[in-house]
């Protein structure tokens, strides 16, 4: 049986009941908490930082899978380990020599993410794909939670799991964006085995069953 990993995104949690929300996520069957960094310059929108970051590492007992989602990484790979990141996922479009910052987030423990927007081929990770931990596909623009689900992400990921079967590569693949019970399956069949989701699970009545049902769901 395949155990799909699920992987609520803090953005949509309550900050102001942070430390309940994390715990919200200890308490469920969730696998990962998956945190977006944003720049304000490689995406139109400004999320939080390093401080937040700690106080979620501070509190959560799960896998923390990391998503910068800004420019020029590099310069801030250690401070990442540091915090916490387990995971440490870097975007295609924001690294100029993505092989040495994936060698450079691996030297610090981490595993190495490359996540792609969704105009960007996933043939390009080809020659990189046996350094690559996880690839993170975006079936959204990312930036914002709560957005709609792009269709032509199920192509996306059988593509990325034809190239990491041929490299004989033991890499994951993470969709992240628009998530919920009515495309999991689908995402699931096609070759993911990590799902993201937001507001699906934060705007849920109940985000502690939602969270059970997915994983319910997507592990068959
Ligand atoms: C978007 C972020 C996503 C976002 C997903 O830029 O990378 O992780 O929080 O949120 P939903 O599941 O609501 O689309
Ligand atoms: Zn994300």
């Amino acid at each position: 049986m395949k155990n799909t990993l699920i992987a609520p995104s803090v953005l949509s949690a309550d900050f102001a009941n942070l430390q309940r929300d994390v715990e919200m996520i200890n308490n469920s069957a969730a696998d990962w908490f998956h945190v977006d960094i944003m720049d304000g310059v490689f995406v139109p929108n400004i999320s939080f930082g390093m401080p937040v970051l700690e106080a979620i590492a501070r509190h959560a007992k799960k896998t923390i899978d990391v998503h910068l989602m800004i420019v020029n990484p590099d310069p801030y790979i250690k401070t990442f380990a540091q915090l916490g990141a387990n995971n440490l996922t870097v975007h295609y479009e924001a690294c100029t020599h993505l092989h040495r910052t994936l060698q450079a987030i691996k030297a610090e423990g981490m595993t190495a993410g490359v996540a792609l927007n969704p105009h960007t081929p996933v043939h390009l990770l080809e020659d990189v794909i046996n350094d690559i931990g996880v690839v993170c596909i975006m079936s959204v623009n990312p930036g914002f939670g709560g957005q709609s689900f792009i269709e032509r992400t199920y192509d996306k990921i059988s593509t990325l799991k034809e190239i990491i079967v041929r490299n004989n590569a033991s890499t994951l693949i993470e969709v992240d964006g628009g998530v919920s019970d009515k495309n999991a399956v689908q995402l699931v069949e096609a070759g993911a085995d990590v799902l993201v989701a937001g507001n699906y699970v934060f705007r849920a009545n109940d985000p502690v069953e939602t969270v059970a049902k997915l994983k319910q769901q997507t592990c068959f």
